[in-house]
């Protein structure tokens, strides 16, 4: 079936078989997983539907936490993604957590532009605004837009990852248990590579001013 054939009936009828595939290859998946979740990996990723978490790490359900949105952004007055990292980090007690861009991002591509959407989403995509204007000396000096378009979705994923490191529920989870560790990544919708960026540990430089003393 083509992606334009699809229709609502069609996810549910593929869904009825895809469940009844599942039993007959481990009749004990769904009453295993239904009881427990222990995944190690929270994900960190953009909404766009080419960038399917599980699929592209060869994953299963229950192997990863996920949370999405516009631009894959760690915003600090986003209840939304904070309460995803809190849950995953002080509950499940996630190993790494993954921020994952993609090279073409239209969140990314759309805040190096000046129309508004006249909506929320001029705010949202404000925050990659202001990523840009911290790097701006190197943006500029690339040779054409589409290598800035790139080079900003990278430091888009540095600066979230910089986001998280900043947050008091890491820090405190770093003193504590010395985990999560934080990755950054970057997958490539033209070949379907991910791209490792960034990788930050316990200890690993932050700027003083962001790291609190009495946690
Ligand atoms: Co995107």
């Amino acid at each position: 079936m083509s992606p334009v054939d699809k229709t609502i009936e069609s996810l549910l009828l593929h869904n009825k078989h895809w469940a009844a595939n599942r039993v007959h290859e481990d009749p004990g998946y769904f009453s295993r997983l239904s009881n427990l979740q222990t995944p190690k990996f929270l994900w960190i990723g953009c909404s766009d539907s080419r960038v399917p978490a599980n699929q592209i790490t060869g994953t299963d359900p229950g192997e990863i936490f996920v949370h999405r949105n516009v631009a894959n952004l760690v915003v600090h007055t986003d209840i939304n993604v904070f309460a995803v990292l809190e849950y995953a980090v002080t509950q499940l007690n996630v190993e790494h957590v993954i921020v994952c861009g993609h090279y073409g991002c239209g969140g990314v591509l759309a805040a190096m532009q000046r129309n508004a959407f006249n909506g929320v989403l001029d705010k949202w995509l404000r925050n990659i605004k202001d990523v840009y204007r911290l790097h701006e000396a190197e943006l500029l000096a690339c040779p054409d837009e589409k290598s800035r378009g790139r080079l900003l979705v990278e430091l888009n994923v540095r600066e979230q990852v910089l986001n998280l490191a900043k947050a008091v529920v890491l820090q405190k989870a770093w003193k504590s248990d010395h985990r999560p560790a934080l990755h950054g990544w970057v997958y490539g919708l033209e070949d379907g590579i991910i791209k490792q960026l960034v990788e930050m540990r316990p200890g690993d430089d932050l700027h003083p001013l962001y790291q609190y003393e009495n946690l």
